[in-house]
């Protein structure tokens, strides 16, 4: 039977990482609702769309020309795995998802990853939108602080360098656009599981997880 767990939370807070651990053990799909987002944002960078023009934002998220493939983004032709990943692309994608439209126009692009034998979706609003009737819904927090570091942290091993005090700003601007948005505000289900990950490290939240999920069983 499809089953589907949703992992939601702010960035940086783990999710990405909780949910290839869980993909692993579940051997479930994988819906990185995040990224559908970023190539939306993408998308209207190249075309140069004007946020002001709804109707052109959404023409471009109801044929969004992006492909999911082992690991890989492409938008047509192009890989964009890399591209996606950078700030001026999360903070357009912070705003092109706060406009109620253009989510609509995502939702079955999304709703579509659920295939057999089950989904493991990474998001904002996975457990509370896109799947409520998820059978296992987990919610992560952790201070902007910490995620900060973490990303510092995520981008040294890369060979960058970064300004912490601009990554958190960053990360607060765009928590306060996610939570105070009309639709679809991040905040975690009524039924979610709420995992505080300040003081936890990847192997303790995946333990976490794993007891929830088995005492849902
Ligand atoms: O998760 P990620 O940082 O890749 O998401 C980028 C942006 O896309 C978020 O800051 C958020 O504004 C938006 N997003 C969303 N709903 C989702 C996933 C992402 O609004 N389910």
């Amino acid at each position: 039977m499809l089953k589907i767990i949703t992992v939601d939370g702010p960035s940086g807070v783990g999710k990405g990482t909780l949910c290839e651990r869980l993909c692993q053990m579940t051997g479930f799909h994988f819906l990185d609702s995040g990224a559908i987002y970023r190539s939306l944002a993408y998308g209207v960078i190249l075309e140069k769309l004007s946020l002001d023009h709804e109707a052109d934002l959404v023409a471009l998220a109801a044929s969004l020309p992006v492909q999911f493939q082992t690991g890989k983004i492409y938008y047509t032709q192009d890989d964009i795995t890399q591209q996606i990943r950078n700030e001026e692309v999360a903070a357009m994608a912070s705003q092109v998802a706060a406009i109620p439209s253009v989510r609509a126009a995502l939702l079955q692009r999304q709703k579509d990853f659920a295939q057999p034998p089950g989904l493991v979706a990474d998001g904002r609003d996975m457990g509370t939108v896109v799947f409520p009737q998820a059978d296992l819904k987990l919610f992560l927090t952790a201070s902007a602080q910490i995620r900060a570091e973490r990303r510092v942290n995520q981008l040294k091993n890369q060979g960058l360098t970064a300004n912490i005090d601009q990554i958190i700003s960053d990360i607060e601007a765009r928590d306060e656009r996610d939570r105070n948005r009309s639709v679809a505000p991040l905040i975690p289900a009524d039924d979610a599981f709420v995992i505080d990950t300040t003081s936890l490290n990847i192997e303790q939240v995946v333990e976490k997880s794993t007891e929830i999920m088995q005492q849902r069983a």
